[in-house]
């Protein structure tokens, strides 16, 4: 019987998962996003063209792959109908290759609007949330009175929507919350409602499957599938720097819950990791730059968020954050991105090991992370384009180095080497990586 294989951020979200998985996507039958919701935004480049998703698997642009939207996931009907319409207009039809699971939680107008009023209740405190309605969906799947996309097709689903809307109406009376004249996304309440109304009779059309059964099946019958993750291991609920995280399990035991796979059926874990760290939102960053290396490493990569636009916090690569992910995530191979900003750097740092309250560590703290002091190594930078790099012999000596530092303080081997936006900006270091 086939195995999950698994592709997730090891560091605070946007590593690069989405390219990443459109380029092992061939090898694949079946691609299932297993958590998250509209709060990622996934970019792939491939023909000249560029996309960018939040709640659709990054397989839907290979027709011959199914792309499985998990139970762990959560949905906003207008949000997906926009993306589905962004589909559309690029020529490929995305009904034909996509599934939704019927467990999968619905995130109600009410919801998004909850999120910006729990984020200026928080006021300095706040999580820098990309305010799409995760955390109030999440918190009502766990309260146990959240609305499912399998409940939207049952006779009593309007009356069950219209009691939630009620509930979260008397919270934001508690939050001080003018609900009455808020907009999302420039519209009013009601208005919103309308289009995410029409936008769920639209999503009917879909095939809603009980997503736990059709993906075992597809194992039974020896199937390739390949998990992909939103976020981070960073923004773990469990693991990362809480409370500034999202609120699901973003790590390989999610991908368990999110899809209804068993333990013993995870097979390779690719680990994704910038070649430095970025952040957005609000929270710790042990290795955040606030001078001009920072502002570097900004423009390099252009990091400004795929899904809200917002400037992201940049820094050195963390090795203790990063062993702590491998850890927690039981990867078996890592993929590093984006080692081509690193190109004109005279010199590149690294935390080698923390220190905390005085001592030297290379653990990641569970609490307290706001008084992380790092020991930084540095490299002297390469000097080189990596255009012409298409084998791994290719990369300059000094970028081996560095990649070869990490792989021996990780005691992982680094697979693939991504060295641009591109599907074919990546350099495959060890062969035949599906589905061993
Ligand atoms: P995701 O959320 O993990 O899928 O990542 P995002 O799409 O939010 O952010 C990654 C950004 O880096 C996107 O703009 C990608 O097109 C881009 N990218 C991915 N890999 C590379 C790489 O190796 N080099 C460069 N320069 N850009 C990359
Ligand atoms: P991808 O999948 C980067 C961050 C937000 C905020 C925190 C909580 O593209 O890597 P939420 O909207 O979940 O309430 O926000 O998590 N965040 C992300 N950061 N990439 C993402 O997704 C993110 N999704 C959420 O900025 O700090
Ligand atoms: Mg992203």
């Amino acid at each position: 019987m086939k195995k999950v294989d698994v592709i997730l951020g090891l560091q605070w979200g946007d590593e690069g998962k989405g390219k990443i998985v459109d380029a092992l996507a061939p090898d694949y039958d079946i691609i299932a996003r297993f958590q998250g919701g509209p709060n990622a935004g996934h970019t792939l480049e491939f023909d000249g063209h560029k996309y960018v998703l939040h709640t659709i698997p990054s397989g839907i642009f290979h027709s011959h792959i199914t792309n499985v939207i998990g139970n762990g996931v959560l949905i906003d009907a207008h949000i997906f109908m926009k993306e589905i319409a962004m589909i559309r207009a690029n020529g490929y039809e995305p009904s034909k290759n996509l599934k939704l699971s019927q467990k999968a939680h619905l995130i109600l107008p009410t919801h998004r609007m909850m999120d910006v009023a729990l984020e200026q209740f928080k006021g300095k405190e706040k999580i820098g949330s990309t305010l799409k309605g995760i955390g109030p969906t999440y918190t009502d799947k766990t309260a146990r009175h959240g609305l499912r996309l399998g409940d939207s097709l049952e006779a009593d689903f309007k009356t069950r929507y219209e009691a939630l809307k009620a509930t979260h109406i008397r919270q934001f009376e508690g939050l001080n919350f003018d609900w009455k004249t808020y907009k999302i996304e420039n519209l009013s309440l009601d208005e919103y409602e309308q289009k995410w109304f029409s936008a769920l009779e639209e999503i009917k059309k879909f095939d809603i499957i009980s997503s736990e059964y059709f993906i075992n099946q597809a194992l039974n019958e020896g199937k390739n599938v390949l998990a992909e993750g939103a976020q981070g291991t960073l923004l773990d609920i469990d693991f990362g720097s809480y409370p500034f995280v999202t609120s699901s399990n973003t790590t390989t035991a999610g991908v368990c819950t999110g899809l209804g796979v068993a333990p013993n059926k995870i097979g390779n874990v690719y680990g994704v990791f910038k070649a430095y760290c970025t952040r957005v939102g609000s929270g710790p960053f042990p290795t955040e730059l606030h001078d001009e290396i920072g502002e570097k490493l900004r423009k390099n990569g252009n990091e400004f968020g795929s899904t809200t636009g917002r400037a992201r916090r940049c820094g050195w690569l963390d090795l203790p954050a990063l062993n702590y992910a491998i850890m927690i995530n039981g990867v078996t191979n890592l993929i590093v991105t984006k080692i081509d900003v690193l190109n004109d750097f005279p010199t590149i740092e690294v935390a080698e090991t923390y220190v905390v309250n005085g001592q030297k560590t290379a653990e990641f703290p569970s609490i307290n992370l706001d008084n992380i002091k790092t020991n930084l190594m540095s490299f002297k930078g390469w000097n080189h384009s990596l255009a012409n790099a298409k084998n791994y012999e290719d990369l300059p000596k000094r970028a081996k180095s560095y990649l070869d530092f990490i792989e021996k303080n990780t005691n992982t081997a680094i697979s693939i080497v991504s060295t641009g936006p591109n599907r074919l900006e990546t350099i495959y270091k060890s062969k035949n990586l599906c589905c061993e």
